[in-house]
């Protein structure tokens, strides 16, 4: 399973990155907005920044709706980067858009992503990504990981290509659920990854492994 990170705060990106398990980040309109990137120029730059930070894919999200304005958008952040995947919302014009760039060899993320109708349309349209928001799912009563499971399951039936991309992660728990549930890749803040070092009794035979250590000079 590959770990992207969801983020496009730079530093925790380097962090991450420094760990030697990141394959990859994603963005979006509102990530880059909490990080302060305002205007076109700067988000541009952005992009082309944290592509220079991590080895893999790159996510960069359209704001457009329209198919016209989609492609215009997608083409453009293509070229910024050979890593930039373009990020397009699960709407009719979407899904259209996204059929013309898997024909081009532009790889695409289906973003919002709430249920398996969704993403057989995105799979049938080629997307090398389709991101399913098991968080989201989870916050109006309904089982996120369900949905993984239900998509993984869909896309072995038919060997659909598509990558199933968990994302609104919000703990470790998260991660390993969609683990065990086939996702190919998990999108996560960086404090849920680095949630999963952590074990107590790690921590307490490292310390008697030391204090045993130091005994014996
Ligand atoms: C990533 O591709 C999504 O945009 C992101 O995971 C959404 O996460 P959120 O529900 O925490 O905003």
């Amino acid at each position: 399973m590959k770990f992207f990170i969801d983020t496009a705060n730079l530093k925790q990106i380097q962090e991450a990155q420094s760990l030697g398990v990141l394959d990859g980040v994603t963005t979006n309109p509102s990530l880059m907005a909490k990080e302060g990137i305002k205007g076109q120029a700067n988000i541009t730059q952005h992009y082309i920044d944290i592509c220079k930070t991590v080895s893999g894919d790159v996510s960069a999200e359209v704001i457009s709706t329209d198919y016209e304005g989609i492609i215009e958008e997608g083409l453009k952040l293509a070229k910024l980067h050979p890593q930039i995947v373009v990020k397009v919302p699960m709407i009719k014009d979407g899904i259209k858009a996204i059929k013309y760039f898997s024909e081009h060899n532009i790889k695409t993320n289906c973003t919002l992503v709430f249920s398996a109708g969704q993403a057989l349309l995105a799979a049938k349209a080629g997307a090398t990504y389709v991101s399913p928001f098991i968080g989201r799912l989870d916050d109006t009563s309904t089982d996120g990981v369900s949905l993984i499971e239900q998509i993984v399951h869909i896309y072995r039936n038919y060997n659909y290509k598509t990558q199933v991309l968990a994302a609104s992660i919000r703990h470790p728990m998260h991660i390993i659920m969609c683990a065990e549930a086939g996702a190919d890749v998990v999108t996560c803040p960086l404090d849920a990854i680095l949630a999963l070092f952590n074990h107590p009794l790690t921590d307490i035979g490292l310390a008697k492994f030391l204090a045993d250590y130091k005994k014996s000079q």
